[in-house]
């Protein structure tokens, strides 16, 4: 019996957001049951523990890093109880590939005690681009949500029953191979790990950038700062009202018009029940 919906995301540039609340609203008015949401964007919402129950659908969403759920996540995500609640893994891709990430999530999902009734994997713009999946998720993309929601709401209200410690088949492979490793046109690995934004001149020091970095690593009093890691997760850039957050460094830069370059068709999300 579901008595409750929650939305559990992250999400630096809000794609995650996006699809993750549109699921969690259409399952709330099938379900004619209460809703709340978890986001754990910021650093401070991850020093609480998330405790559910049988009553409770979890919709939980992360982008899709290197091919696989952000390691910066996967200490916080083995704190969440699931305690018996039923789950729907969501991943975000950036028009490259999703590669072994839904397949990790859910698993890390059911470790924590959730069982799995459905996981999508959806296509946002990539953190990096604004060209790579520009726009997405679209009306395209909200389309499948909805029939993804009605989908989830018959296999519930169905005869079907969950089994605690069961994964479903989803693409990818859980545990997996390894991160995706960018590499350049002769083969040679491309590294990003150390690659930070700069700040320019247009920077007027309203502070937005410090409140938003899902790492709390911008200071506050000097914007041009990094305290802690910087994950590249685009959201100091892509929402700086100056424009002044860039990055220059060349590997960064060449990974990113690669990227451009070889994925610029358009990849559709993917459903698994
Ligand atoms: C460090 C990093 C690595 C990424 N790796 C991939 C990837 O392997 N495949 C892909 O398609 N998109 C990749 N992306 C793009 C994000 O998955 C995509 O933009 C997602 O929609 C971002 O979610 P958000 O809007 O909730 O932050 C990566 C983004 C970042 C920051
Ligand atoms: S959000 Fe942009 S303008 Fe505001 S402090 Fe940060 S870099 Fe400067
Ligand atoms: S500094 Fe790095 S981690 Fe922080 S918001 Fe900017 S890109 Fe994301």
């Amino acid at each position: 019996m579901v008595n409750r919906i929650v939305g559990m995301y992250f999400s630096p540039t809000g794609t995650t957001e996006k699809i993750v609340q549109e699921l969690v609203e259409l399952l709330a008015a099938d379900f004619k049951c209460e809703k709340t949401y978890v986001d754990f964007t910021l650093p401070d919402v991850r020093k609480e523990v998330q405790i559910f129950n049988e009553d409770d659908l979890v919709v939980f969403g992360t982008p899709v890093y290197a091919g696989r759920v952000p390691n910066v996540l996967l200490k916080y995500i083995h704190t969440v109880q699931g305690g018996g609640a039923l789950a729907v893994p969501i991943v975000l891709f950036g028009n490259r590939n999703y590669d072994d990430a839904l397949a990790e999530l859910q698993a890390l999902l059911v470790e924590d005690g959730f069982m799995s009734v459905a996981a999508g994997a959806f296509v946002g713009e990539h953190s990096f681009s604004e060209i790579l999946g520009a726009g997405r998720p679209d009306n395209a993309d909200m389309e499948v949500v909805e029939m993804f929601a009605e989908n989830i709401y018959n296999k519930l209200t169905s005869d079907f029953k969950p089994v605690a410690g069961q994964l479903l088949e989803v693409g990818g492979q859980y545990p997996s191979k390894g991160y995706y490793q960018p590499r350049d046109r002769k083969g040679n690995p491309v590294d990003i790990r150390k690659v930070t934004p700069k700040t320019s001149d247009s920077c007027n020091n309203c502070g937005l950038c410090a409140k938003v970095c899902p790492m709390g690593s911008i200071n506050p009093e000097n914007v041009r700062e990094l305290t802690g890691i910087c994950i590249k997760c685009g959201s100091c850039e892509k929402k700086c009202p100056m424009g002044a957050k860039y990055y220059d460094a060349e590997s960064y830069l060449y990974h990113k018009h690669e990227l451009e370059e070889e994925y610029i068709r358009r990849a559709e999300p993917s459903l698994f029940f």
